[in-house]
């Protein structure tokens, strides 16, 4: 081995036998370091990172507080940069990792609001064991400065205008919840079932935004200054659940607070939240992070802290240890030197940051010993991951209309006709927060690879179709056998800080799209790209319009996964993670948090669990080229006694239903309540598909603040043709049947409620 700078100090590269390896701490060469406490990696870490803090320099340990964090030589600890995103595959827009080396590509897998199509947890947790091992391989190869990842994103798609709405698993706090669990699970190289397959993190992963995030900029109202003003009964059961499972269950190793006010609180100074609830009740053992520059807006943009030193203090003092940004660096100093702030504080927040490097095993010498040293570039879109990434497309992918059977085309069309301005665009088809993929694809080039005889034309000047070439697209339309129109948003329509204003296709697409219709030879199909929904009444309405698909924005398979759903080399089984409103929900504030409706004001309430107006589709529609029936086969039992704790005498609710507290029901009476539900699935059709069923209940009361149904389970079944299939679902009285009441508690309530799954229902009756 050989070092290129004298061994005392810290070194920016070494060489190991001709490789270059990134800048480590505790190289066993470093005389100054190798005895220390920090560098042994046979005591625990919490101890290993006191010793290290204790160390530490008042200055030094400021300088550790941003995301940006230096390195402290005379300790032979390197530079560390905490932001580094991966939503949906390894990106470079944060500063972690670039992908201007040699490495220039990582498999980019759909944006998640399409993988979540799927309902596959299995699915979603290999997307995240993709993901880390490539993370981990840059890492390896020196070319990410940090392993801190921060995705997920799983604040609940409340809104349909959100234009961040893509980049989450949708609207059920249940799929969310679940996404969350999978995907950090693969990130930091756990088991599906949360067994660890190394005592290290193969890379970090961080539920994002906590909490009530959901809106960015809508009508000059901006997530930085945003109050989310949000019942306790709402936050119970819809915003945090995702963050507790993504925490308790996933074990994730970050947080991220968001920018917003919750209840006039800024979210990263909120004790409560990040104290109390993360680390206190759910039991978090990681870092948490700010959002960029919400520390600086606490003061600068939301007024909440008189003085910059008051941001400072609010914040450490809240439980947050690291800002992505550079106001800890510059207001700490002086927010000690007023007293404001105890060291005690700083030295909490580093504790919590350099577990979490050691965790990632930075602090274990020489890294080619480390479990994950063996991770090498050949991950990096290696052919596994690229198929995942189209197996992922094709299963996500929404079949929404299918008139006549019009779709799948036949192989043997002689010419076809495509149109629209999303067609001829693979970079449409990754979406935001995404890194450049391995493979770059239009839809266009795929659909020329079925039909020879393709014409093209892109029917709008843009996306936003302020111009439209009407009579070029219908001239073309005309003349073909068969019409595909590649139409929808991308993101100059929404994405981060820019949410939509309404529901409507941009321009003149709608214009566009009928008009086609009305001059091609048959029923034309029509493919919808974006991620959050549209109103496409008028397609559903239009019997010129015989197909339509919705593809979110299927990353790097995604072409190819269209084309071969289009010509029937893959039968679409993905169902929808959200519900699709029609343009008359944009009369409700997107700044009205309320999940609930309110039938005094003509508030209609948010998503399947509540809302009550007219929906151009529902949440968990989707068709297939096979049609799927079900019945419940087996119920373990249709009565839950829950009555066996005889100190709790049940309580009365406004409406008379006696209910108990899940809370004080205990484990053992919830173990004993569990259910055991068989479901028989029937494909009859004439393709083998793959279909997700969902298992929801609903309340034989309605009102009182019950969601009308809610998802308590999914799972996807492989079927043959004409097979018959049968899946087993495990109920949880206490985690599945109870609901939050108005002071934000979860209770069991005496009565019948009823299993849904398609139309069959089946009652279940809980005493109490
Ligand atoms: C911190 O100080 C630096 C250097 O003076 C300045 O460039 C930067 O804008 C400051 N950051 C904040 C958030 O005030
Ligand atoms: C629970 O309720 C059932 C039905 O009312 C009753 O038969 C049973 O004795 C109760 N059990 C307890 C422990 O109270």
């Amino acid at each position: 081995m050989i070092s290129l700078v004298p061994l005392i100090g810290f070194t920016l590269l070494f060489i190991h036998g001709g490789s270059t390896l990134p800048p480590f701490s505790c190289d066993s060469s470093n005389p100054v370091t190798k005895n220390l406490p920090f560098c042994q990696t046979g005591l625990p870490i919490t101890q290993r990172a006191r010793d290290l803090v204790s160390r530490l320099t008042l200055d030094e340990k400021i300088s550790q507080l941003v995301n940006s964090a230096p390195a402290i030589p005379r300790l032979g600890i390197p530079a560390y940069e905490w932001w580094s995103e991966a939503l949906h595959g390894v990106a470079n827009v944060g500063p972690g990792v670039k992908f201007d080396g040699t490495i220039k590509a990582a498999t980019s897998f759909p944006q998640v609001i399409l993988t979540a199509a799927s309902f596959d947890p299995y699915q979603w947790y290999r997307i995240g064991l993709a993901i880390g091992r490539e993370a981990r391989a840059m890492y390896n190869a020196g070319e990410a400065n940090g392993m801190t990842f921060w995705a997920p994103n799983i604040n609940i798609f409340r809104d349909p205008r959100w234009g961040r709405g893509q980049e989450t698993p949708g609207e059920d706090p249940l799929v969310v919840g679940k996404y969350a669990v999978s995907y950090v699970r693969g990130v930091q190289g756990d088991t599906f079932h949360g067994g660890k397959l190394h005592g290290h993190l193969q890379a970090s992963a961080c539920c994002k935004h906590f909490t009530a995030y959901d809106l960015d900029n809508w009508k000059g109202t901006n997530r930085f200054v945003f109050d989310a003003r949000v019942s306790v009964q709402d936050l119970a059961d819809t915003y945090q659940p995702p963050f507790e499972s993504c925490v308790r269950d996933g074990r994730a190793s970050g947080v991220m607070c968001a920018y917003n006010r919750v209840n006039g609180v800024p979210s990263c100074a909120d004790s409560i939240l990040l104290l109390k609830t993360v680390r206190g009740e759910w039991d978090f053992k990681g870092y948490i992070t700010s959002d960029c520059d919400a520390v600086a807006l606490i003061h600068d943009g939301q007024g909440y802290a008189k003085a910059p030193e008051d941001a400072v203090v609010d914040v450490l003092k809240a439980g947050m240890d690291v800002d992505c940004g550079s106001y800890l660096q510059n207001y700490t100093k002086s927010a000690l030197l007023q007293k404001k702030l105890p060291e005690s504080q700083i030295d909490r927040a580093l504790h919590n940051l350099f577990a979490v490097r050691m965790r990632l095993g930075l602090f274990d010498g020489n890294p080619e010993q480390l479990p994950f040293s063996n991770i090498r570039t050949d991950q990096i879109c290696s052919p596994e991951h690229q198929i995942l990434a189209l197996e992922a497309a094709r299963n996500g992918i929404v079949l929404l209309k299918n008139d006549a059977k019009l779709l799948p085309l036949p192989k043997s069309t002689m010419s076809l006709a495509v149109i629209g301005p999303n067609a001829d665009s693979p970079q449409t088809l990754i979406g935001n927060y995404a890194g450049p993929p391995c493979k770059s694809l239009a839809t266009l080039q795929a659909l020329k690879s079925y039909v020879k005889n393709t014409v093209y034309h892109p029917g709008c000047d843009m996306v936003s179709c302020s111009t439209a070439a009407i009579d070029k697209a219908v001239d073309i339309a005309k003349r073909a056998d068969y019409v595909v129109l590649i139409m929808g948003l991308d993101q100059t329509q929404e994405r981060e800080a820019l949410d939509r204003i309404d529901l409507f296709l941009p321009g003149r697409q709608q214009e566009l799209i009928t008009s086609v219709a009305k001059s091609a030879k048959r029923p034309v199909v029509l493919v919808l790209l974006s991620g959050g929904p549209i109103d496409v009444s008028f397609a559903k309405d239009n019997p010129r319009i015989g197909g339509i698909l919705w593809a979110g924005y299927p990353g790097e398979g995604g072409a190819i996964a269209l084309a071969e759903i289009i010509f029937g080399d893959h039968n679409p089984g993905g169902r929808l993670p959200i519900t699709w409103y029609p343009q008359d929900f944009t009369k409700v504030p997107m700044t009205d948090m309320r999940m609930r409706p309110e039938p005094l004001s003509d508030y209609p309430g948010r998503t399947y669990r509540f809302y009550k107006g007219d929906k151009v589709f529902e949440f968990g529609y989707g068709l297939s080229y096979s049609k799927y029936s079900y019945t419940f086969t087996r119920v373990s039992r249709n009565k839950l006694y829950l009555n066996h704790s005889s100190s709790l005498r049940a309580r009365e609710t406004s409406d008379s239903v006696g209910y108990k507290l899940v809370s004080e029901l205990g484990a053992e009476v919830c173990g004993e309540g569990k259910l055991t539900v068989h479901v028989g699935v029937k494909n009859h059709g004439d393709l083998a598909g793959k279909h997700p069923v969902l298992l929801f209940v609903r309340h034989g009361n309605h009102g009182n603040g019950r969601p009308k149904k809610q998802l308590i389970g999914f799972q996807s079944v492989i079927l043959n043709a004409g097979e018959v299939g049968e899946i087993q679902f495990e109920v949880k009285p206490c985690e599945h049947l109870g609901r939050a009441n108005e002071y934000g508690l979860m209770v069991m309530e005496e009565g019948t409620q009823f299993l849904l799954v398609g139309d069959d229902k089946h009652p279940i009756t809980i005493v109490i």
